[in-house]
């Protein structure tokens, strides 16, 4: 029985680097709330993403939920049906409407004049996904939103450290969102983080995230736990040094799977469209007729080889909460999500263990 490959590995620091930070803890006694490394950490990482101010979180969804509470949303928010389950259970939990539009057939993010289409006088905020960490036409969402006054809370969740347009993604919109999650590019083994442009905007999320907490006598709001605690942003430090060389060997892990996947027909890699620096978080394919076998078989026929690729975003995250929406209203995304696989991808993915990914495709397809 071969070993089983993953969608992903999680990528951890080194070892020896870790340890002194668990020693200053041991130490200190300080094991969450505010302490020396969630604020070395939100400084490190203003400074690495090039971004106005940071707050980081116990995980993305927590971040979620407090970005969509401090912009005092009511009413209906205009987002993707093709996204993780978080990003819509987010807006549930704050009380708000999801509607759901179609998106780009290349890019696989929200259409701009399907959101204008969608707008009506409930409408509040956008709340677009920089899916794969490709990023969203942001220039024209940004004009959409100011012509109708709406907010716009980018789910950025899989953006961490990409570059488009000369500047961080993650800059754009009101709020953007990362997901620290250990699957990602960057990781905090579970963790994220809220990106805003103001000091007060960062006071507000810094307080909604510890309960709401002014002071001793005083709660601005009903805030939640979001709190990052001290051996998740220890991880997250001794993480960002080894980052640029993860990234390196995701890139020609990206490019050794494209050359590849060439010389088969029928399928096609998802276009990086990141201009400046991408991040290489996903290998999605999308599985065309030419193939001529569905993506759903080739899922089962690798898994059946202990290949656990990942069927992301299948199925539409409506679908998976029982929304009763006719999936007519959002042709491009049914018709993606029947089609896309994340084939294995991580910095420390072997040539050899991609060999085995490309080999077995081959096999099952009978295309040589
Ligand atoms: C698009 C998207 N949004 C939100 C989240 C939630 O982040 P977390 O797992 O850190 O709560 C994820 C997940 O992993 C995601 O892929």
């Amino acid at each position: 029985m071969t070993k089983p490959l993953y969608v992903t590995r999680p990528d951890l620091p080194e070892l020896e680097t870790f340890l002194p930070y668990l020693q200053q803890i041991w130490q200190s006694g300080v094991l969450t709330n505010n302490g020396p490394f969630h604020q070395q950490l939100e400084q490190a990482l203003q400074d690495y993403l090039g971004v106005d101010y940071i707050s980081v979180f116990n995980n993305g969804t927590n971040a979620l939920l407090v970005a969509l509470q401090a912009l005092e949303l009511k009413g209906e928010v205009i987002t993707t049906p093709f996204t993780f389950l978080a990003t819509t259970s987010s807006l549930i939990w704050q009380g708000l409407t999801p509607v759901f539009v179609d998106i780009d057939p290349v890019s696989l993010n929200l259409d701009p004049n399907a959101i204008v289409a969608a707008i009506t006088d409930k409408t509040c905020a956008i709340m677009p996904v920089h899916c794969y960490g490709n990023p969203c036409d942001t220039s024209a969402i940004r004009a959409v939103a100011q012509q109708h006054g709406l907010k716009v809370i980018y789910d950025a969740a899989h953006a961490f450290g990409v570059k488009h347009q000369g500047q961080s993604v993650l800059q754009q919109g009101d709020l953007a969102v990362l997901s620290f999650h250990a699957t990602k590019v960057f990781n905090t083994i579970e963790g994220g983080a809220v990106i805003c442009h103001s000091a007060q905007m960062k006071q507000k999320i810094d307080r909604l995230k510890n309960f709401g907490i002014v002071n001793e006598f005083k709660a601005e709001a009903a805030g939640i736990n979001g709190k990052m605690n001290e051996l998740q942003a220890a991880f997250g430090l001794a993480q960002l040094p080894g980052l640029a060389g993860a990234l390196q060997r995701r890139a020609k892990v990206h490019q050794y799977y494209c050359d590849a996947l060439a010389r088969i027909p029928g399928l096609q890699c998802v276009p990086l469209l990141a201009d400046g620096a991408p991040n290489y978080a996903y290998f999605p394919i999308l599985v065309t007729d030419e193939f001529g076998m569905s993506c759903k078989a080739l899922y089962e026929a690798l898994k059946a080889k202990s290949i656990f690729a990942r069927r992301y975003f299948y199925p539409l995250t409506p679908v998976l909460l029982d929304m009763d929406i006719d999936e007519s209203c959002y042709p491009v995304a049914a018709d993606a999500a029947e089609r896309v696989l994340c084939l294995p991808m991580s910095g420390s993915l072997t040539q050899a263990e991609q060999d085995l990914v490309i080999n077995a495709i081959i096999e099952v397809c009978g295309k040589d």
